[in-house]
Formats: structure tokens, C-alpha cells, sequence
């Protein structure tokens, strides 16, 4: 009997797994880069600086969750913060939404938190930015990759 329920518990925990996998999306360079312009009207004078920084932030994948050295964590495509932006199990933060709904493949509320964010602080908000997209001939080439005008 204890044996069924611990087989039982580990077919559902692979289950879970394997949702939670399946939910999260790796996103190809030019696929975001035509979604952050075309659905979500991000301006292609910042674009090239968005995708750099999700680069450098998530490598594009919506499923990262990272632990900061200040307790917080960060999650998802524009690893955001949840010191202040979102709330760990609920609903909260500067932008409302609970920190575990940045990790699976509908990035409209991450989009929004992340425009918000920009709004406040800019780039800068974002060490990859900083570290990494800061000096515009680090930036990619997207007009000419992604074929976009
Ligand atoms: C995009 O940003 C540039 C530079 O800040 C600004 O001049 C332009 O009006 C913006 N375009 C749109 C459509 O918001
Ligand atoms: C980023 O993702 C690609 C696959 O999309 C992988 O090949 C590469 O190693 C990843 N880079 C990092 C730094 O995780
Ligand atoms: C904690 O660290 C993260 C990542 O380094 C940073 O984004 C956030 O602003 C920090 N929060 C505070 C309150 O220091």
C-alpha cells in the first residue's frame, strides 16, 4: 500500500514536471524580436536594447528563476525582481502579479511589468543591461538579422 502511494506520488510529481517544462518557451532571436514589435509595440528604437538585455538576463527562456545574493529572486524572460516588482505565492508588488506567473509562456504580464520597470528606472534596472548592452556597438543588428523596417 505504501509502495502504490509513493509510485502514485511520483506519477504525479512527473506530471507537474512535465507540465511545468512544456508551459516555459525558449524563445529564437528574430521569433521575439517581430513579438516585442509586432504584439506588444515596443519601440524599435529599443528594441535591439530589449533583446540584448533578455539575452543577457534570461538567454530567452521564460523558465529561469534565479536566487539574488539580497534574498530576493528573479524570474523569467526579464528576470524580474521580486523585492519590489511582483509578490513570492500572490498577487503584489509595483506591477500586481504573483512572481511564479513571469516562468510559463504567456509573457504579456511580463511585458507589462517590464515597461513599467523601464518606465521607473531604464535600463539600468537590469545588471545584463548594464553589464553587457550598455555600449551600443554591443547591440545587435536586428533590421538587418530579422529583416524588419
Ligand atoms: C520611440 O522613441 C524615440 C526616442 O525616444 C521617440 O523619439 C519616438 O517618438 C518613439 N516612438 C514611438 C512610436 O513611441
Ligand atoms: C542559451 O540557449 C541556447 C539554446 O537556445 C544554448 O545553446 C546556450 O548554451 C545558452 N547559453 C547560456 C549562456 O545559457
Ligand atoms: C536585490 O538584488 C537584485 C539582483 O541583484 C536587484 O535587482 C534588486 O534591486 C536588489 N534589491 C534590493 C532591495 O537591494
Amino acid at each position: 500500500m505504501a509502495r502504490l502511494a509513493l509510485l502514485l506520488a511520483a506519477l504525479l510529481l512527473s506530471c507537474l514536471l512535465l507540465s511545468y517544462r512544456m508551459d516555459a518557451k525558449e524563445y529564437m532571436r528574430c521569433q521575439l524580436t517581430r513579438e516585442l514589435l509586432l504584439k506588444y509595440g515596443i519601440n524599435k528604437t529599443f528594441l535591439s536594447n530589449w533583446i540584448c538585455l533578455i539575452e543577457h538576463e534570461s538567454n530567452r527562456s521564460t523558465k529561469v528563476l534565479k536566487r539574488n545574493p539580497n534574498g530576493s529572486r528573479s524570474y523569467g524572460l526579464f528576470q524580474i525582481n521580486s523585492k519590489e516588482w511582483c509578490r513570492v505565492s500572490r498577487k503584489g508588488g509595483l506591477c500586481g502579479n504573483k512572481c511564479e506567473d513571469f516562468l510559463d509562456d504567456n509573457i504579456d504580464d511580463d511585458v507589462a511589468c517590464a515597461k513599467r520597470i523601464f518606465q521607473r528606472d531604464g535600463f539600468k534596472n537590469w545588471p545584463g543591461w548594464s553589464a553587457s548592452c550598455r555600449n551600443p556597438q554591443n547591440l545587435p543588428n536586428l533590421r538587418l538579422a530579422c529583416k524588419y523596417r
